[in-house]
């Protein structure tokens, strides 16, 4: 495509939290105009490129190669894919090879990947010389629990390229939904509605991404307004977002972050909080069902193994952020 057709193909939402503004970018071929449109937003030369090794292989080189020609001093920095990664330790050690390269106030960082990259990333711009500017909101997981450690750092300038999608392996694009599926039970009946009838948001099947890219949009508009609402998480309004996620954070604790990825345990954890709100929020059975026929349909688990230690689930309950007063809080939805 293009550049003046990929331009107008853009879409561009512009996010604001708390005093904080910063543009989201979502369209195909973004990352081959990726230096043009950071040169946009921050006026600094060096940068941190963090990418885990399985996306530094598919993107990391070419992203390496636009900031080069498009003026910028990129050090690329790699670490292993996947949850395990997501430590305090890590941390350190980007931060020491930053140091390395020489990086310092002047410089910012630009996360490739998933939600790990995305919250690790995120987390060394937030303490890297007191904070540099970045692309993602941080997190790390500590030995007892997930996301218990973290800083809120808000992005300069967020890039979805939607082509990346065409390499995400299936059952990583279909664990996506159990976040967009939460979205539309707490935020969105219309896009439920879509979700049901949709069949072509697998961009190998659709050959685009069009699709796609005005799901992520809505997705993205969903979250940004509750996150605005709520920005430090203390009303109780962006405890909404963490429906599914009581049990869900527990099912993946209790398989060692191994058996079920983050989205696969989010859907076991929706089907037990759809549960939950029968019992006390009025929800109907048959819109319970609604909402598992849909997780279904994304190929996403929804009962248990049978050999599957509930035990260890009720244990990891008590790890959960809401965790209060030696009770455990749900979200719930009627
Ligand atoms: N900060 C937040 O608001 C927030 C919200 C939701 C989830 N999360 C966090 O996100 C993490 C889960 O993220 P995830 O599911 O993306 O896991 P992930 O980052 O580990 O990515 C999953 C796998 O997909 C691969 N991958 C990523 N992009 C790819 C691409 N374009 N093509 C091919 N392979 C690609 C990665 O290399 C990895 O192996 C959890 O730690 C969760 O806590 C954070």
């Amino acid at each position: 495509m293009v550049p003046d057709a990929i331009e107008e193909a853009v879409s561009k939402i512009t996010v604001s939290v708390g005093r904080e503004r910063y543009r989201v970018l979502i369209g195909e071929g973004l990352l081959k105009q990726l230096g043009k449109h950071v040169r946009k937003y921050l006026s600094r030369k060096t940068c941190a490129i963090i990418a885990d090794d399985e996306v530094a292989q598919l993107f990391a080189r070419r992203v390496e190669r636009n900031l080069i020609s498009t003026g910028f001093h990129p050090t690329l920095i790699t670490i292993p894919a996947g949850e395990k990664s997501k430590t305090l330790t890590q941390a350190g050690a980007i931060c020491d090879q930053m140091i390395g390269a020489g990086l310092d106030r002047q410089s910012f960082v630009v996360g490739i990947g998933g939600g790990v990259i995305g919250d690790i990333s995120g987390f060394v711009a937030a303490i890297y010389q007191r904070g540099i500017p970045h692309v993602q909101i941080p997190g790390v997981n500590t030995r007892d629990g997930k996301n218990l450690i973290g800083a809120v750092h808000h992005p300069s300038l967020v890039i979805d390229d939607t082509d990346v999608l065409k390499t995400l392996p299936r059952r990583e694009f279909n664990q996506a939904f159990a976040e967009i599926i939460k979205h539309a039970v707490i935020a969105d009946a219309k896009m439920f509605r879509t979700l049901k009838v949709a069949r072509a948001f697998w961009p190998a099947a659709a050959g685009e991404t069009h699709a796609l890219q005005s799901l992520i949009k809505r997705n993205i508009e969903i979250k940004s307004k509750i996150v605005a609402k709520d920005e430090r998480d203390q009303t109780g309004q962006r405890a909404l977002l963490n429906f599914g996620h009581t049990v869900g954070h527990a099912i993946e604790r209790a398989g060692d972050y191994r058996k079920f990825l983050h989205g696969e345990a989010l859907s076991l954890g929706i089907v037990a909080a759809g549960a939950i709100s029968i019992k006390r929020a009025g929800l109907s059975p048959d819109q319970r069902e609604a909402i598992v026929d849909l997780l279904r349909q994304f190929e996403l688990p929804t009962r248990l193994p049978k050999n599957f230690q509930r035990e260890k689930i009720f244990s990891a309950l008590k790890f959960d952020k809401k965790f209060k007063g030696g009770k455990v809080r749900f979200v719930v939805t009627r």
